[in-house]
């Protein structure tokens, strides 16, 4: 088994969650970067959109703001103006008020910031390797991937240990809204919009706005004045505070948001590992490869696959006329496979450089403000890791989840060959 090889025969639904659930249709976006860049699709679902693939329109429209709003929602699925409202966080804004919103937090996740935690993610990282590694075979996204994000995210915003499993499984119910094995709500199977006011669509999302709540509210009363839950909060120059509806729907977007991603980065990582075996030996030797790893691994699983823009103006791009309204689809997952920017793009190489990804969204206002965080949690694990491990092989098939906006391996049952400590 190989860990590049695409199942898809081309020509997939983009807009269907069990076509990802089979893996990321490689086949299909490398035939619309190569055949039809500016591809419009219809949708049973919804309106249909139109899916940029290559690299260089995906880094240009998601540069231009004022052309390719975030502002009219961020996922394929259409809302109504008032669903919009009720759901919205500052990621569903665009300049000037998502530029207020932004300097309040930019400081809070800065690279020099998220550096202070790299003891205590250290930390937790050997608590986690030495116990699940006392066993030869595990599900290393379950036993690793899962839970290490989870407890750094307890640390960022601050809410007590005992909470995080809870927090978690909220977390998955919210973005993983399209998996059965996560809700109970599975979005696209739903015969009724009940939770159409919540974030994700999803009744979990009811029970993380109580949460916060109750959260910020025992923060006030001890004069708990740590962390980014805080500062959000705090007006910005002009006097304005966000509302008491946009402040739980940032708190459910942080923790469905810091958990997912940064998981299924590491549980790609672990799979790249079991696919390419020699990447371990060059690890484990050490040296610059530290510096580059984390962007290699984070640009291979491309967790977060799309984002949605609205075009605020008709555009024409390759020939065809993208018009005022229209959805536009970012696909990062495929950007990041463009063969005219990554060399052998398909596979992990852990010397690229430059390393051009657009995981995080970069180029664009949105780009991810848990960045630094997510590079060093990947960082730090892998480096204890290799100092542990000498091979690790996949120890039965791995499932993907089934959601074209979420990328990642669900289950990934692996077996290890111990290191000889020196
Ligand atoms: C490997 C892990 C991660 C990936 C791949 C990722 C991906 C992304 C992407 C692509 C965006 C841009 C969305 C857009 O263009 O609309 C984004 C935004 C965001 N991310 Fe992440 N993310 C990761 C980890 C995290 C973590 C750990 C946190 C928080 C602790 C976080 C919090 C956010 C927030 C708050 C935004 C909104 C920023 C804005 O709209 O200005 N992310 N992320």
């Amino acid at each position: 088994m190989t860990v590049w090889t695409a199942t898809d025969d081309g020509f997939a639904d983009l807009s269907s969650h069990d076509v990802f659930a089979n893996g990321t249709p490689h086949n299909t976006f490398e035939r619309l970067r190569r055949d039809d860049p500016a591809n419009w699709q219809e949708w049973s679902g919804g309106d249909g959109f139109w899916n940029l693939t290559r690299h260089a329109d995906v880094w240009t429209a998601n540069k231009n703001p004022q052309i390719f709003s975030s502002a009219r929602g961020i996922r394929m699925e259409d809302q109504s103006y008032e669903e919009y409202l009720a759901r919205r966080t500052f990621q569903e804004t665009d300049a000037p008020e998502h530029t207020a919103s932004r300097r309040k937090l930019f400081a809070a996740f800065s690279k020099p910031m998220m550096a202070k935690f790299e003891d205590q993610i250290r930390e937790i990282c050997v608590e986690i390797l030495d116990r699940v590694l006392e066993e030869d075979s595990f599900d290393a996204t379950r036993m690793i991937a899962r839970e290490l994000p989870m407890r750094m995210l307890g640390r960022v915003i601050g809410t007590p240990d005992k909470d995080l499993p809870w927090l978690v499984d909220k977390g998955d119910a919210l973005m993983a809204n399209t998996d059965p094995d996560f809700t109970d709500h599975v979005m696209d199977k739903l015969t009724t919009s009940d939770f159409r006011m919540m974030p994700f669509n999803s009744p979990a999302g009811a029970e993380l706005y109580s949460y916060a709540q109750k959260l910020m509210e025992d923060k006030e009363a001890s004069g708990d004045t740590n962390g980014v839950l805080h500062m959000i909060r705090q007006p910005d120059e002009d006097g304005n505070v966000i509302s008491e509806s946009e402040f739980r729907n940032f708190f459910c977007l942080l923790v469905a948001a810091g958990n997912d991603t940064t998981r299924y980065s590491l549980a790609g990582g672990i799979q790249a590992l079991c696919g390419q075996p020699e990447l371990i030996d060059q690890l484990h030797a050490g040296g610059e490869i530290w510096d580059r790893m984390a962007d290699e691994v984070i640009r291979w699983a491309t967790p977060a696959t799309y984002f949605r823009r609205t075009a605020t103006q008709d555009t024409e791009l390759h020939g065809k006329t993208i018009r005022e309204g229209d959805k536009v689809m970012l696909w990062f997952a495929s950007a990041n496979r463009d063969p005219n920017i990554f060399k052998d793009p398909m596979r992990v190489d852990l010397t690229r450089r430059p390393n051009q990804h657009m995981s995080f969204g970069q180029g664009g206002p949105h780009v991810c403000l848990g960045m630094w965080l997510a590079k060093l949690e990947v960082r730090v694990l892998f480096e204890e890791f290799v100092k542990r491990v000498s091979k690790v092989e996949f120890d039965g098939e791995y499932q993907f989840l089934r959601s074209n906006f979420v990328g990642g391996i669900k289950k990934l049952p692996v077996r290890i060959t111990r290191r000889q400590r020196d």
